[in-house]
């Protein structure tokens, strides 16, 4: 409705989450004019701030990606003037009611609707969800509140978290943000399959030998010590991103696009996944090195972290999803922080060439040059499908060649930030993209008991040196399915 107001609170507006990603999202938003007329945005935090100081320390946060954007700075300016703060305690009630009051002014008498971005710790959720809501029981439009992962540590804390929002707030309005399915070429895998007649046929047991979901990056946790300790790397990227990716993959045709069809049948591949066993888990945490004259930290020289932690900095497992689609096509992914290069993508390794006439003929090795396809999230986004092709000449010579759909070279416009597409939806009301309650339950089913296990066991981590390609435990697992990691070539 055009007028109705909509204002967006940040909750936490003075974290790291908010300067990097929330407050350049909806300046981007409002930039490509995508925001309603009336909208606001609160920012709200404990530190003590005015309006002036908070549209300061936002403004340092915008970028205009491309220096010479048109209108950009005025737009900046345009975007700050609504922009208000106000500080308070997260479990005060007293404290929201003041907001809401701000709210109210803003809002100016129109319908209001009101998105609360929870960029907070999660032992504070609830209170904050406590003070907000009642605050706000007299708000005649929508009232939807964004929360980001870690959704607890476990089955048990997920659950009681959910619990504890479910008494202040109906399952629809609440939108539990996993940034990689805002991500462009996540976006498109489903258009990929659904859309081209060439994939689907072949997107089953029958042609893939197996998928691979592999994350690196090449930092370590950088001062993020405190947090990342208390989750280690399953928590933080297995359990939510690439496990988010492979229910997009391997999941049934939906019965449409609206997101709680698309959401069902997330939640019936998740389900068809056989138990995490621990051998097929393999560990890793980053040692020191030393690499041209420069010392890279261990990562429990990161004064965050606990001395002597053995939390995993990396981790590899594979998967296997007990239908008849997928039945013994092992789903391999690995994610690692400081190793030699930062990188997401899905590998699909088809399946060898029956009988293949060229092997014979010639004895070339095509082994290692099965098709694949390879989607890469990160950077430089690309699809590409790798194929046996002959050398041009008079002999007969074979190379593993790509057919390749370049971003960068075929589209011009640069690729929105996962947090845009996500506030947006959420703006809008969309929730194809946000993770339900009971995904997040089979989720969590599917990694509390290893994770327990492995904390039982103490099961040490294998170090691996900062910048490397991890450790070796990650090859010996692709190897037991007679596999290797495909970005290792
Ligand atoms: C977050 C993790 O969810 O994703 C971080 O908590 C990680 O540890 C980050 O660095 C990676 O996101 P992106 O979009 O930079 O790949």
């Amino acid at each position: 409705n055009e007028e109705s107001a909509v204002t967006i609170t940040v909750v936490g507006a003075s974290g790291d989450l908010a300067k990097k990603k929330i407050f350049p999202a909806l300046f981007h938003l409002y930039y490509e004019d995508c925001l309603p007329k009336h909208f606001t945005v609160f920012g709200y935090a404990r530190s003590k701030m005015t309006d002036e100081e908070f549209r300061n320390m936002v403004s340092k946060t915008l970028t205009c990606r491309i220096d010479k954007r048109e209108n950009c700075s005025e737009k900046m300016d345009e975007f700050l003037r609504r922009c208000f703060y106000h500080s308070g305690q997260y479990d005060s009630e007293e404290n929201f009611v003041e907001l809401d009051k701000k709210l109210r002014e803003q809002e100016g008498g129109r319908i209001s609707n009101r998105l609360y971005y929870l960029s907070i710790p999660p032992n504070i959720f609830i209170d904050a969800v406590r003070c907000a809501s009642s605050s706000a029981s007299s708000v005649n439009g929508w009232t939807r509140v964004i929360v980001e992962k870690p959704f607890g540590r476990d089955s048990e804390s997920s659950a009681a978290l959910t619990r504890g929002l479910k008494q202040y707030l109906e399952e629809d309005q609440i939108f539990r943000i996993d940034h990689y399915l805002g991500k462009e070429l996540v976006e498109n895998l489903s258009v990929l399959r659904f859309s081209n007649l060439i994939f689907e046929p072949l997107w089953s047991r029958q042609y893939i030998r197996n998928v691979q979901l592999i994350f690196s990056e090449d930092f370590g946790t950088e001062g993020r010590g405190g947090y990342f300790d208390h989750y280690g790397i399953i928590r933080d990227i297995l359990q939510n991103h690439l496990l988010q990716i492979l229910a997009i993959f391997a999941m049934e045709t939906p019965v449409s696009l609206k997101a709680e069809d698309i959401r069902n049948e997330k939640v019936k591949v998740l389900r068809s996944m056989k138990p995490l066993l621990l051998e097929n888990v393999a560990i890793g945490q980053y040692k020191s090195h030393t690499r041209g004259g420069i010392t890279y930290p261990a990562y429990t020289d990161d004064k965050t972290v606990p001395k002597g932690s053995r939390t995993p900095t990396f981790a590899a497992a594979a998967l296997f999803i007990d239908n008849a689609r997928w039945d013994g096509v092992p789903f391999l992914m690995k994610a690692g922080k400081a190793l030699h290069t930062k990188r997401a993508e899905i590998r699909v390794q088809f399946r060898h060439v029956p009988g293949n006439l060229y092997n014979k003929s010639f004895g070339t090795d095509l082994d290692q040059a099965t098709n694949e396809l390879v989607i890469r999230l990160q950077p430089d986004e690309a699809i590409y499908l790798k194929i046996n092709n002959k050398v041009p000449g008079l002999g007969m010579r074979l190379d593993n060649s790509h057919l390749n759909l370049h971003y960068a070279a075929r589209y011009s416009k640069e690729i929105p930030d996962a947090y845009e597409r996500l506030l947006l939806d959420a703006i809008e009301g969309e929730r194809r993209l946000f993770i339900r309650s009971d995904e997040l339950d089979v989720a969590w089913e599917l990694f509390t008991p290893v994770l327990k296990e492995m904390e039982e066991k103490k099961i040490i981590p294998e170090y691996y040196p900062y910048g490397s390609r991890g450790p070796v435990g990650a090859h010996y697992l692709a190897a037991k399915y007679n596999l290797r990691w495909g970005d290792m070539y």
